[in-house]
């Protein structure tokens, strides 16, 4: 990438920078950035390249991004399970898509790094008593007391410890064996098998069974072809505190250029997108493939200027566009985006996001989303890319591998009252297991029927290893 001279890991620090938390001790901050800037880089520079090379592929109308986990992973929930469960349901997912629509799948998580979270107050006032608000466990404590809110740069050791080790599991799962596609049934989950779109998940895994026994015949095992046995998965989050992202940042020996070896891809928030801000001034200098999301309020020249500092080569694969409209508005706000992008000729991975601002309040008062909506977004965001002519390249969601009640309606018919019973989530309500495999048969129903009416637009390369292992 052509290498901006006027650009530092700390230049964002002259910008105007929102969202990010003031230390009320200056030198424990400087002690944790020293500290983390000695760390090995969580990932290799090499991974981000290839996912970049996986996305452009995505912006060809060539394969699918699905990036999907935890809205903010949290201290309190880490446990194998919850990462085994998250990364099992992912799977599943992908497996649904590949195998369902005959689409490579790029497989990102939103995990090993989702900790700091954008908040619209910087207050949260509880029966007149007024603290800084929860902005997620490498900041602060979810606990309403004045010592639990007050920001600690300790918890970004522990943000990167816990990634190191969530990363850590993810590798051996993606590359060890578990993700072998002969495993697809183990992937469906007890409360899972149990509903409506489990067994559909069953029908089509014993389908993929048939599929590889006749490959096997042919003498194509998972012993002969690693693209059964294992799987690419890349990691992703938020890059809101910047404190932490410009101490994982390093120049790669190889490339000369710098990475932020926090996560394979970053990206921007809705509430930190201003074009001449910090988190824009950050991320135009880090060679990892980018996202920033485009909330109701996107301009289309606000949105051509963001790709102009961020992606000024347009180089395929480099930045995504993670629309999230709702779904009463997509089909409206949506359009003039991709046309003025269109013009231009920018090449951008363009992703739905149809959780964010489908969220309401409960009568219970609850956070929640309807299922129903989250799948109108998704099949407006088609119908946009249809009508312009463009590639729907992906979905970004918030979800988990836990039986949870956070989102109400779907096949499972969860009610408002019933959302009481597992709400677990630390910041916005996610999928449940179930919900988020009815998700995935939706997409490969929309993704079928898309290739079917454009029998051109099959994919001419050889799926990679970006379709194997589901
Ligand atoms: C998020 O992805 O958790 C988030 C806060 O999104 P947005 O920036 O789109 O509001
Ligand atoms: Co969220």
């Amino acid at each position: 990438m052509t290498k901006a001279t006027d650009w530092s890991p700390a230049s964002w620090r002259a910008k105007p920078a929102r969202q990010i938390p003031t230390y009320p001790d200056q030198g424990a901050l400087q002690d944790v950035e020293r500290t983390l800037v000695r760390m090995p880089p969580l990932v290799f520079a090499g991974e981000a390249r290839n996912l970049k090379r996986q996305l452009a592929r995505v912006a060809a109308g060539e394969a699918f991004l699905l990036q999907g986990g935890d809205c903010a992973e949290s201290f309190a929930e880490f446990h194998p399970d919850n990462i085994r469960d998250t990364f099992r349901v992912l799977l599943q997912m992908a497996v649904v898509l590949t195998f369902g629509a005959a689409l490579p799948v790029v497989k990102v998580g939103r995990l090993a790094g989702q900790f700091v979270k954008p908040r619209s107050n910087d207050t949260e006032t509880i029966d007149g008593v007024s603290l800084p608000s929860y902005r997620g466990d490498m900041v602060n404590g979810i606990e309403f007391n004045d010592a639990a809110r007050t920001p600690d740069p300790a918890r970004m050791v522990q943000g990167y410890n816990q990634s190191a080790s969530t990363l850590n599991l993810i590798r051996a799962f993606a590359q060890g064996g578990y993700a072998d596609l002969q495993k697809v049934h183990q992937w469906n989950l007890g409360f899972v098998a149990d509903s409506a779109f489990g067994e559909r998940y069953k029908d089509l895994a014993d389908r993929l069974d048939e599929t590889l026994a006749f490959m096997a015949a042919c003498g194509i095992t998972s012993e002969s072809t690693p693209q059964i046995r294992e799987t690419d998965f890349f990691t992703s989050h938020e890059a809101l505190l910047l404190n932490y992202e410009q101490a994982m940042t390093r120049v790669d020996s190889t490339s000369g250029d710098w990475y932020d070896t926090s996560a394979h891809m970053l990206w921007i928030g809705d509430r930190t997108r201003q074009p001449g801000g910090a988190h824009v001034e950050f991320m135009r200098g880090i060679a990892n493939p980018l996202a920033v999301k485009a909330g109701p309020t996107t301009e289309p020249d606000e949105l051509l200027r963001l790709i102009d500092a961020l992606n000024p080569d347009n180089v395929a694969g480099r930045l995504s566009v993670i629309a999230r409209m709702g779904a009463d508005k997509v089909e409206t706000l949506l359009p003039p985006l991709v046309r003025a992008i269109n013009k231009e000729g920018r090449s951008v991975v363009w992703v739905c996001d149809p959780m964010h601002a489908n969220t309401e309040k409960a009568s219970n008062g609850y956070k929640t989303r309807p299922v129903a909506r989250i799948l109108a977004e998704v099949q407006g965001f088609f119908a946009v890319h249809r009508g312009e002519g463009s590639h729907a390249g992906g979905v970004h969601f918030e979800m988990t591998g836990q039986d949870v009640t956070e989102c109400t309606g779907g096949a499972q018919a969860i009610t408002e009252a019933n959302l009481s019973a597992r709400y677990h989530t630390h910041c916005d309500p996610r999928l449940n297991a179930k919900q988020s495999l009815e998700l995935a048969f939706l997409l490969a129903e929309i993704l079928k029927a898309g290739r079917d009416r454009q029998p051109a637009t099959r994919p001419t390369t050889q799926p990679g290893r970006a379709a194997g292992g589901g």
